[in-house]
This record gives C-alpha cells, sequence and structure tokens, in this order.
C-alpha cells in the first residue's frame, strides 16, 4: 500500500497547496491519468500527492533549490541515508578538512543566523562535495533547506540582522542548525517510498520542458501570480535557499544589497504585461495533455480570461472553486487574505 501524502515534510513556501492536498485529490479523481507532469513544482507538494496516488510523476521548477527537493522525494525511490552516515556528516571537522571553504560564513555572518550554524553549513556543504550518490545529496540539501527555513523568522530571507524582535520563544527559533538538521534528516529518510513508477525530477523554465520525450497525461500548473504590490519574486524570498542549494556556484550575488542576495531569475509570468501571452502558449504547449490551472481570484489575468484562452485549445473548461485562507509575511506583519482557489480544468 502507498503512503499518505501527510507523510510529506511540509515546507513553508510561498503559494504551496500542501493545504489544499485533499480538496486537489478530490476533485481530479473523477479524470482519467497515470502519469502527471507537475510544472511549477516548488515544495513539491503536489507532486508529493501525485506519486502517493501512484501516478508516474515528473516535477519541474527553474529553481535548483527546489528541483533538488523533487529530486529528494519523488525521483529517488529508495535510498536512505543511515544513522551513521548522518553523524558522520555532523562530526567536527577533521585532518584534512582545515582548508575547506568557509564562503557562507564570510559573506553570512551578521545577516543570517549565529557563525556556529554558517560554519555548520560550509561544513556540511564540504562533505557533500564528497558523497557520491545524487539522492543521498539531494536528501542532505533537502534536510538543509528545511532547517534553514524552520530557523529563519517568517521562512523568508529578506529580513536579517538583530531578529530579536521576532523570537517568541519558539523551539525553532532555539535549535542550532546542527539540531534540526538531525530531525530533518529523519523526516526525509522517512518520507521516501516506491510508488512503481519511474518518476523524474527536473530542473528548467517550464517552456523548455520537452514533451515529446516526456509525454504526460496531465499537466498540473501552478505559477507565479501577477503580483499586485509587494514583489512576489521566489529569488527575493528564498535566495538563501538558491544560493545554498549549489554552494552559489555560478551566482551572481548583488554585494550592495543587506542580504546578499543572488540575481533574480526573469519568468515571464511575473509582469501583467506578459502573462497573458505566457499562458496561452503555456496552454498550447501541453495542449494534448489534460490541463489542470491551480489559480486563485486575486490572480492576474482574472478566470474569465484564463477560461477563454483554455477553451482555444480545449473543448470542456470546468472550473473548481474553494475557500482558501493564505498567510503571508510583509516586512512588518503577517497578512491574512481570504480568496477564492480555481482549479481550471480543461479536457
Ligand atoms: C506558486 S509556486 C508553486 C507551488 C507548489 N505548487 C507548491 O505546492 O509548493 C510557483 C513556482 O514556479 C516556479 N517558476 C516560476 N517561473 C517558472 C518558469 N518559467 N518555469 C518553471 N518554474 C517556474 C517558481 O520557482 C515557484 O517554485
Amino acid at each position: 500500500m502507498l503512503p499518505e501524502y501527510k507523510l510529506y515534510p511540509q515546507l513553508r513556501f510561498m503559494g504551496n497547496k500542501y493545504r489544499l492536498l485533499p480538496w486537489i485529490e478530490e476533485e481530479l479523481s473523477c479524470l482519467d491519468y497515470s502519469s502527471v507532469l507537475d510544472a511549477f513544482s516548488g515544495s513539491a507538494s503536489v507532486s508529493y500527492l501525485f506519486k502517493t496516488l501512484g501516478k508516474r510523476v515528473y516535477t519541474n521548477d527553474f529553481l535548483n533549490f527546489t528541483s533538488t527537493l523533487g529530486k529528494a522525494v519523488i525521483e529517488n525511490r529508495d535510498v536512505r541515508l543511515d544513522t551513521a552516515q548522518i553523524k558522520a556528516l555532523c562530526r567536527p571537522p577533521g585532518k584534512g578538512e582545515e582548508d575547506r571553504e568557509t564562503f557562507i560564513r564570510n559573506t553570512y555572518e551578521g545577516i543570517f543566523y549565529s557563525p556556529k550554524d554558517l560554519d555548520f553549513l560550509d561544513l556540511i556543504s564540504f562533505r557533500l562535495t564528497g558523497m557520491n550518490d545524487p539522492y543521498k545529496k539531494a536528501l542532505v540539501m533537502s534536510a538543509l533547506i528545511r532547517s534553514c527555513v524552520k530557523k529563519q523568522p517568517r521562512g523568508v530571507f529578506t529580513i536579517s540582522g538583530d531578529l530579536s524582535r521576532y523570537d517568541d520563544g519558539r523551539r525553532d527559533l532555539k535549535l542550532s542548525l546542527q539540531e534540526h538538521f538531525t530531525e530533518q534528516m529523519a523526516l526525509y529518510n522517512r518520507s521516501v517510498f516506491d510508488n512503481g513508477r519511474n518518476n523524474r525530477a527536473f530542473r528548467g523554465s517550464v517552456f523548455d520542458f520537452d514533451t515529446e520525450a516526456y509525454p504526460v497525461d496531465l499537466v498540473y500548473m501552478d505559477p507565479p501570480y501577477v503580483p499586485r504590490s509587494d514583489d512576489n519574486c521566489y529569488v527575493k524570498r528564498y535566495h538563501f535557499l538558491e544560493g545554498l542549494s549549489g554552494y552559489w556556484k555560478g551566482e551572481e550575488i548583488l554585494y550592495n544589497t543587506k542580504v546578499k542576495k543572488i540575481a533574480k531569475k526573469y519568468t515571464p509570468f511575473s509582469y501583467r504585461r506578459e502573462a497573458l501571452s505566457a499562458f496561452d502558449r503555456m496552454f498550447s504547449q501541453f495542449r494534448e495533455s489534460i490541463l489542470v490551472l491551480s489559480y486563485s481570484s486575486n490572480g492576474y489575468p482574472d478566470l474569465e480570461e484564463l477560461c477563454t484562452l483554455m477553451g482555444r485549445y480545449k473543448d470542456r473548461v470546468e472550473v473548481k472553486s474553494r475557500d482558501h485562507r493564505y498567510h503571508f509575511g510583509t516586512h512588518d506583519r503577517v497578512r491574512r487574505s481570504r480568496v477564492q482557489e480555481y482549479l481550471i480544468i480543461g479536457r
């Protein structure tokens, strides 16, 4: 028997659909499909649901850290780290490790975490370079990512420096990154399972996804929204995780910014003047599959426009809707907004 989606180590990630999974499962249950592409996989929560339903799952996202999560929990069918391996990763630095890089400590001291936490990230990153198994690497990195999110107030990397005003005594803020990591490794190990399918995790723009090499019955699309006011850029919020996932190699670091973020990555879905044609192109690209678009009432383009657009490629377009309460942090407050969540289904 396949496990339940609740085994998934839920990640605090903007726009994640974890709390909507039972609804998504129910609304899609009448559709006939055995393979699916989660084209904007993010935290990989929806991919994980599909995996527990026994589907062949392809995850795709244009960020490296999100693709790493996909590799660890979706593509990976049976690789885990044992206790001795986890302990070995956490042991104090030994002979031959004195000259390791200390980029993270050098760059982020005084910005994020304690010097001890930053040393730990440098050390594990160094040890990861000596690890060959791609799934073990992805699991370790996923556990580090979730540790970093838990320990960072609000889980976003737009805030830095003296964060004592956010300290409400929460355990997550008290534990060291090493303590978090040990706990997270156990959770990620537990989330690994084989659903008997050849699942794959890809990294790339949705427009580069090779539908001929990897045809699927259904494409689930959960793109970012055109921002109303506050910037919704994923790199701006999660630049530290994106950098960490590849030890900042090849990244352009904006040293003049307070939080030493990396350069934004372009996506047409974030621009009002480009979003409509991006949706059109994407629906056309996946026209051979059942189309499922997650969307919400505060998004642009509006529901009617999107349905009309999907109707160009599909005979039948249906809308399912549900109330959803989002919590999202701005710089000083947490706003809660009630929005209508939609699934636009084209067959
Ligand atoms: C709303 S989030 C997806 C949330 C996800 N369904 C979950 O449950 O966590 C949108 C994702 O789209 C990714 N993204 C943005 N533009 C993209 C593009 N052009 N191609 C592929 N991924 C993109 C972002 O990195 C982000 O992870």
